[in-house]
């Protein structure tokens, strides 16, 4: 059945886990995420950005989703809009059935330019009082996600950085946060801790701590009520980086978010944690090695079938890894 976010990390405070929200834009990850989630017992956040719905047309993801409830009555479904860029967008994915809306106000509508805290208090109140008229969840975001280590917002293909931040906006603010949430009333408020959108977080690999788990235990102490989210939480598979470039991929040397700090943070107040880069990595793996593998075929659904199956494994690993399999 579709619930919403706030249902779902309710449950999740009260039982001390973290959800895995993952971007959906087809039916094959939905259906690894779906498959996944039923063999361990697992809730579900699937998340559509404005990306996703013009990707596969409005009615398609709709379908698709509502298909997936149908399939899985058993299991507990958010259907959640990721990054919404203004409030027209939140109020469309309403229309269009979701569950969840996030107001990414921490950015301009060009989704480029850091705004003013004005600004976010002023679209992100909007969107959460109309939603919760129609009981609908709502998350915000305060801070600029970026890397710790190379000052960087997100970059898709580790070749140009988007813009470099002034390194204060790359930690949310404690104080300001619960300002925010008192203001707007947000259900949950992604927050900047050292993650970063897309594959290329880290240029050495992880030995100690990348993130700051102490500004999330801080935030969680001033906000207890709301929901702590992580974005750009991929942990970039060093397995499926490499297949990838085994089979003619091109990427460049790269490190993600270890699980383990992850789980870290789940215990201080984390409880959504997104992730899409992980499962386009884990899929175009797959359909690479495939299709090396195997040179004669040409029915889709065989290395469709091999990108479920890869993208399943990781969402069953990150199910277990962050407690909510048993949970459903
Ligand atoms: O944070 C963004 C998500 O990875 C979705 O990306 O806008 O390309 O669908 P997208
Ligand atoms: P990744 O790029 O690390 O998978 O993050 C996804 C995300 O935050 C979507 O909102
Ligand atoms: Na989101
Ligand atoms: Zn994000």
């Amino acid at each position: 059945a579709l619930i919403s976010l706030r249902q779902l990390l309710d449950h999740a405070a009260e039982h001390s886990y973290g959800m895995p929200a993952f971007n959906v834009n087809n039916m094959e990850q939905i259906h690894a995420i779906m498959q996944a989630a039923d063999a361990v017992d697992s809730p579900v956040i699937l998340q559509g950005s404005a990306g996703a719905r013009k990707y596969a047309g409005e009615p398609f993801l709709r379908h698709l989703v509502s298909a997936a409830v149908e399939m899985y009555p058993h299991i507990p479904v958010v259907m959640h809009q990721d990054h919404g860029a203004d409030p027209g967008v939140c109020f469309r994915a309403i229309q269009s059935g979701f569950s969840s809306v996030m107001m990414d106000g921490s950015l301009m509508p060009d989704m480029k330019t850091p705004s003013s805290f004005e600004y976010n208090v002023e679209v992100t109140r909007k969107v959460a009082e109309m939603s919760h008229f129609v009981g609908v969840s709502v998350e915000g975001e305060l801070g600029c996600l970026g890397s710790l280590e190379t000052g960087k917002m997100g970059e898709e293909d580790g070749h140009g950085a988007e813009g470099e931040l002034d390194h204060s906006m790359l930690l949310t603010d404690p104080e300001e946060a619960a300002q925010f949430v008192k203001m707007t009333d947000v259900d949950a408020l992604a927050i900047a801790i050292g993650t970063s959108h897309g594959a290329y977080k880290f240029t050495q690999k992880p030995t100690g701590k990348v993130l700051r788990i102490d500004r999330v235990k801080e935030i969680h102490a001033r906000i207890p009520n709301t929901h702590l989210v992580m974005h750009g939480s991929s942990s970039v598979p060093e397995d499926w980086l490499e297949i990838i470039n085994n089979y003619g991929g091109d990427m460049g040397q790269t490190y993600g978010v270890p699980v383990e700090e992850i789980v870290e943070g789940i215990k201080h107040g984390v409880r959504k944690v997104n992730i899409d880069t992980d499962l386009r990595m884990a899929s175009t793996g797959a359909i690479r090695k495939h299709l090396h593998d195997n040179p004669a075929n040409f029915d889709p659904r065989k290395f469709f079938a091999e990108a479920t199956k890869a993208m399943k494994s990781i969402c069953q690993a990150r199910f277990e890894a962050f407690g909510a399999a048993g949970k459903a």
